[in-house]
């Protein structure tokens, strides 16, 4: 199974793809890593020697062109899926039509709960006694698309935003390893 991952930050949760790769009988390969900005976690594929590109959000007049170019560059590497991994860009309808259902996101919320760019700090601040982390089908809404898997994570009274955040990061991690897996060993997306 090839894969293309998109991300905009650290990468800690492509970097866990990239170290699952390393193990033999991983059946995925990630083909190329890409970013919509100079993203941090683009050094975590350099490490891993896979190949990285760039469509920098800013050098576009509109979100549809930026769009087009990144599905441009995705289609280079004909991948079977695309994980979106800390992608923080809503992808235009086109790209989302294009790629989906082999098209998937990880949400550090317990989806349909805390959807959206600030999931972490909307659960600390809506008093939550517990969050999540849901992998899903990427659709045309924020997060709306069907749930492949989730679990739930604790919250704790002390915890601020970046604590919960750090709890829930290896739980998205192990979610979505797992995730690529059963993907490769044949998940049927199009079912869910
Ligand atoms: C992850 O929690 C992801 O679910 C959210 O942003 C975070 C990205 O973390 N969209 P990283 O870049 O993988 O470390």
């Amino acid at each position: 199974l090839s894969l293309v991952v998109l991300i905009s930050g650290g990468g800690s949760n492509l970097r866990a793809l990239l170290e699952a790769q390393a193990d033999e009988g991983f059946p995925a390969r990630i083909v190329a890593v890409g970013a919509d900005r100079d993203a941090d976690g683009l050094a975590h594929a350099e490490e891993f020697g896979v190949p990285t590109f760039t469509v920098p959000y800013a050098d576009f007049g509109s979100r549809d062109e930026w769009g087009d170019a990144l599905l441009e560059r995705v289609r280079e590497w004909q991948p079977d899926l695309v994980v979106l991994s800390g992608l923080m860009r809503l992808l235009p309808h086109r790209v989302v039509s294009a790629l989906s259902p082999r098209l998937i996101n990880t949400h550090p919320a317990y989806l349909p709960e805390f959807p959206g760019a600030h999931a972490v700090r909307d659960a600390i601040a809506a008093g939550a006694p517990e969050s999540g982390a849901s992998i899903i089908v990427v659709a045309d809404g924020v997060d709306d698309g069907p749930i492949i898997v989730q679990e739930r994570v604790p919250v704790l009274p002390s915890d601020d935003e970046s604590a919960l955040h750090e709890r829930i990061k290896p739980v998205e991690r192990r979610l979505l390893v797992q995730t690529v897996i059963d993907i490769a060993n044949g998940l049927d997306l199009e079912a869910l």
